[in-house]
């Protein structure tokens, strides 16, 4: 049995399938700035400007098809002999629709609602609003269940464990600016892990090997180098 695979992904995952990444150039995100619609303070703020802002991502995401990147890791997932941990920081759930088993969403899912007041999740319609009240305790605090700036990461105690359980680290489309997950990288070198990026360009940060190119191309190609390797 081969050690785990421990996979990070970013949005560069999902750029190919028509959603835009987050450090866009103009600093914009679908413009607006990100302190406007992603944060706690903007929620308590307006919350119906941040509901229409994750409805139009939300629609978006459910348009989207998973391209030949989600592709390749759902299929390394089935076919690898040990197990691959997809942790991943987009909200989308293209993995999920290209066919894979299980994904570790540290940022949440926009395809979820969650309750402000008790913390009740239940499936997102495709157009919520805060006046919706929540199934369990009725208040009308409806929030997408989406990990804001300033929030603390979902499923931490269960990354860390698949991190021990891994002998390859491997980042895919993420810059490797926002923490926790940037971090990730480093976490993997002190215990001895390999570390692979795979990346439009490469982020800057250390890595043992780096793939630059469009995640379509250079991520169904790994997979395929992964998959023969373990057959030799
Ligand atoms: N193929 C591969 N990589 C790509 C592609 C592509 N087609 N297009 C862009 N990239 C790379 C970029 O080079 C960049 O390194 O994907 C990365 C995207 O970086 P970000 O936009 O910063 O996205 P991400 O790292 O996922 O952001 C992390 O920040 O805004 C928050 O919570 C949000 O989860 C998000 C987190």
């Amino acid at each position: 049995m081969s050690g785990g695979i421990f996979i990070l992904s970013g949005a560069g995952l999902s750029a190919e399938s028509g959603l835009k990444t987050f450090r866009a150039e103009d600093g914009l995100w679908e413009d607006h700035r990100v302190e406007d619609v992603a944060t706690p303070e903007a929620f308590a703020r307006d919350p119906e400007l941040v509901q229409r802002f994750y409805n139009m991502r939300r629609t978006q995401a459910a348009k989207a098809e998973p391209n030949a990147a989600h592709q390749a890791l759902a299929r390394l997932q089935a076919e690898y002999d040990g197990t691959v941990y997809l942790v991943t920081q987009n909200v989308d759930d293209l993995l999920e629709r290209a066919g894979a088993q299980k994904v570790i969403h540290m940022h949440g899912a926009l395809k979820d609602a969650m309750c402000a007041a008790c913390g009740h999740r239940w499936p997102a319609p495709m157009e919520m609003h805060v006046t919706d009240p929540c199934p369990a305790c009725g208040t009308a605090a409806t929030r997408p269940d989406i990990v804001w700036f300033g929030e603390i990461p979902y499923h931490m105690d269960a990354i860390q464990t698949a991190l021990e359980d891994s002998d390859l680290f491997v980042a895919i489309g993420t810059s490797g600016v926002v923490y926790p997950a940037a971090g990730f990288g480093q976490m993997a070198q002190q215990l001895g892990i390999r570390t692979v990026e795979l990346n439009l360009e490469a982020s800057g940060a250390r890595f043992d090997e780096v793939h630059e190119g469009p995640a379509s191309r250079i991520v169904p190609a790994w997979v395929t180098d992964v998959l023969a390797s373990q057959n030799t």
